[in-house]
């Protein structure tokens, strides 16, 4: 076990010797997520993030760059102020005025934090501070210790620590630790690191700094070789304790590594991680979707745990193997990241199981030459179309079902309205055995009143119209009305069209249109559901 693990275990009640580590979740979408090119957030934006990542149940939140601009100063000043369950971080170079303004901005905060870094790698060292080996030493322990005077928890960071020498890196670490830093965070500044060296750095520091038990160590990974979460996963196995992150993977040039896939990979597999966090993961989509929506940066389709396509299937063969069991292509639960349930996209690849399930779910149960048919359609339609919408499938079940008989049919109407006078409407309709029935009503207007009078004859009294839209389709006097309406029974929906030169008559038709068709979906529905009954 390495000096890291066996601290935490005695700094709590001693869990079993296989109980998973905790890892605390540094968040850094405001201060380094914010340096993305083409993000930047006002103070409320930051403060609406800040709030979500408490939510989120984040353990540290850097929340700024104190001295970078006076609005940075007041927005980890506000966030520092209302944030109480996750501390409050700012950063500062190892310089005075840095550490006093990041010490400011952060003191009310329930448990506030000052994060220091001073880059460590030769080139830092050579070409941006033109300091030599020794200075960089004296430059980090001053820097923590006048952190030190502003809040207990500081945490130090060597920047470019991946391309710094090991010995040296090692030297720094002791250095700081000694100075009192209580987080050392080791960055890869530049996404330079491979996973398996980058797990060998860190096992080299647990080997060769002796106080190294007197710190958490963190890692901090950039994405330009696309290895951010692999590295951090590295640096988790070889001991590392913290690990610094952004929502949907957001950060200087290629972004730092993503939240929500670092903490959903300890947890999908902790039998190979054997550690977890504190954050509420169904919380991770919502707060993806406000990142990016604050931030103007979009969240590519295929991006892992929150992409749009995370969670969908268009193949025929993985739709069928989802239908019968979700663990077939899915290793998390949508769910457990927030996102209400799996997509089974439509289009080209996909395969008549899946149809027929859509079309269930769209309220239509087809009989198997009914379904076969639609699919047909479906698959003619896809060619041409890259994603079938559910309106497309919607017309085309109802073009299917429509070859069943109407089992109403509009015999005559007759309506009278006008001013001082009781609107009413004296209907007179067929069923499909051809008998005759009429019946009259009054309402509120003629159609008012042929609406009431056509659900006492068909006997469903308790239709609600929904919607109801006319609109010319010719012009002139002569011009046909179409009306289409929308009804509601028992929770089921459904539109029905018609076409008349006479509006009234077009609406009681569109009516009866809906009628007919609620009808024969529920007929479908009684036979689908005999069928699979069947053993
Ligand atoms: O990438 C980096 O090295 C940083 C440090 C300030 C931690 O962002
Ligand atoms: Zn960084």
């Amino acid at each position: 076990m390495n000096k890291s693990a066996s601290k935490s275990e005695t700094s709590s009640s001693a869990p079993a010797a296989d109980a998973p580590a905790v890892i605390r979740v540094f968040d850094t979408t405001l201060r380094d997520g914010e340096q993305s090119p083409g993000a930047s957030l006002n103070s409320y934006e930051k403060m609406d993030i800040a709030r979500a990542l408490e939510q989120l149940g984040v353990d540290i939140i850097e929340a700024g760059f104190p001295i970078a601009s006076p609005d940075d100063f007041e927005a980890v000043k506000a966030i520092a102020g209302e944030i109480k369950s996750s501390a409050v971080c700012g950063l500062a170079r190892c310089l005075a005025r840095d550490i006093e303004r990041a010490g400011t901005a952060v003191k009310d905060a329930a448990s506030p934090r000052v994060h220091v870094f001073c880059a460590t790698s030769e080139i830092h060292r050579k070409y941006k501070l033109q300091r030599a080996e020794n200075e960089i030493v004296k430059m980090s322990v001053e820097g923590v210790q006048q952190a030190l005077q502003y809040v207990k928890d500081v945490e130090f960071s060597p920047e470019d620590a991946s391309r710094t020498e090991p010995e040296f890196l090692a030297q720094v670490v002791h250095e700081t630790i000694k100075a009192g830093a209580r987080t050392i965070n080791i960055p890869d500044t530049v996404g330079y690191a491979a996973p398996g060296q980058f797990g060998a750095l860190i096992r080299y520091l647990f080997a060769h700094v002796p106080n190294i038990g007197d710190a958490v160590i963190s890692v901090h990974c950039h994405n330009d070789l696309g290895l951010a979460v692999a590295n951090s996963l590295a640096a988790i196995e070889a001991g590392a304790r913290q690990v610094e992150c952004t929502i949907n993977g957001l950060g200087e040039r290629a972004g730092n590594a993503a939240l929500e896939e670092v903490v959903m990979a300890l947890r999908t597999r902790r039998d190979a991680f054997n550690a977890t966090t504190r954050i509420r993961t169904e919380r991770l989509f919502p707060i993806s979707r406000l990142v990016s929506t604050l931030t103007g940066i979009h969240v590519q389709r295929n991006k892992a745990i929150v992409g749009q396509n995370a969670f969908a299937h268009e193949s025929g063969i993985h739709q069928d193997g989802m239908l019968k069991h979700k663990g077939t292509y899915e290793i998390m639960s949508p769910a457990d990241v927030g996102i209400s349930k799996s997509e089974l996209v439509l289009g080209k690849h996909s395969g008549r199981h899946a149809l027929r399930d859509r079309l269930v779910e769209l309220g239509f149960v087809l009989e198997e030459a009914q379904l076969v048919k639609a699919f047909d359609e479906f698959k003619k339609l896809a060619d041409k179309k890259k994603q079938v919408y559910d309106e497309d499938l919607e017309a085309i079940a109802e073009s299917v079902l429509k070859e069943s008989p109407d089992v109403w049919e509009l015999v005559a109407l007759q309506t009278t309205g006008g001013t001082g006078v009781m609107p009413t409407a004296t209907v007179r309709i067929r069923d499909a055995a051809g008998n005759v029935s009429q019946d009259a009503a009054t309402g509120d207007g003629p159609i008012d009143a042929a609406y009431t009078a056509i659900q006492k004859l068909t006997g469903l009294e308790s239709i609600r119209l929904s919607e109801y839209e006319i609109r010319a389709i010719t012009g002139g006097r002569d011009a046909q009305g179409e009306v289409t309406v929308q009804i509601e029974e028992s929770g089921q929906k459904m539109r029905g069209r018609a076409f008349s030169t006479d509006i009234i008559e077009a609406s009681a038709r569109a009516y009866i249109n809906a009628i007919n068709r609620l009808l024969a979906r529920r007929e479908a529905q009684k036979s689908q559901a005999s069928l699979f009954a069947q053993p």
